[in-house]
């Protein structure tokens, strides 16, 4: 039984990455465990959209960046790759299992060696009339699903970062 905890304590977000593509089997086991992540009654209704396509990866990126005020930034760092979740809007657990999802993903990417990052604004991204075209383009009917966050990945470029030391007194007990 491998220690998941290594795992855990040794993920860390990545914001510099190599231009290299990364392997399709990989990013398959990234998705897997997204899919095995726990969602609410197990409805599994929470998606998935797999982008590799470079030019699609920075438009996406240019209009994150341009909904957290930094017009002309690619909130994803140049990855190579992103994982956008989305949930049907009308599921009553839609972004908790969003939320699972990702977990398992940037935690999955790390077991693997690759660096990832939670990228937020995954909702308004989506609710930008490029960001409905591609989800259309993929098949996936933007008034009927919504965008919970991404995940990006790729090999990181350069040295891992360190962990921030965790904050006291977040444990009680009974
Ligand atoms: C809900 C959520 C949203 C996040 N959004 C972003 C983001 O938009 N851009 C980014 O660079 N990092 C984002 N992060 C990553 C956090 O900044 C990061 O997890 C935190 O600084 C701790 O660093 P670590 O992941 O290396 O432990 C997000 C993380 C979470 C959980």
């Amino acid at each position: 039984m491998c220690d998941i905890l290594n795992v855990l304590m040794g993920r860390r977000s990545v914001r510099k990455y190599r231009k290299d593509p990364v392997p399709e089997e990989l990013l398959e086991k990234i998705l897997e465990a997204g899919l095995y992540a726990p969602t609410g009654m197990n409805r599994q209704q929470t998606i998935i959209l797999k982008i590799t396509d470079p030019d699609t990866v920075r438009s996406l990126g240019f209009i994150n960046g341009r909904l957290m005020g930094s017009e002309g930034m690619d909130a994803f760092y140049g990855a190579p790759a992103v994982l956008a979740v989305l949930s049907p809007k009308d599921d009553p657990t839609a972004v908790e299992d969003g939320c699972s999802v990702i977990a398992n993903m940037l935690n999955e990417a790390a077991s693997l060696g690759l660096g990832s990052c939670w990228i937020h604004r995954g909702k308004k991204q989506f609710e930008t009339p490029e960001g409905q075209e591609i989800l259309r383009r993929a098949g996936i009917d933007p008034d009927a699903y919504l965008g919970i966050d991404n995940v990006i990945v790729g090999y990181a470029d350069g040295p891992q970062p360190e962990a921030a030391p965790r904050k006291e007194g977040r444990i009680f007990s009974l």
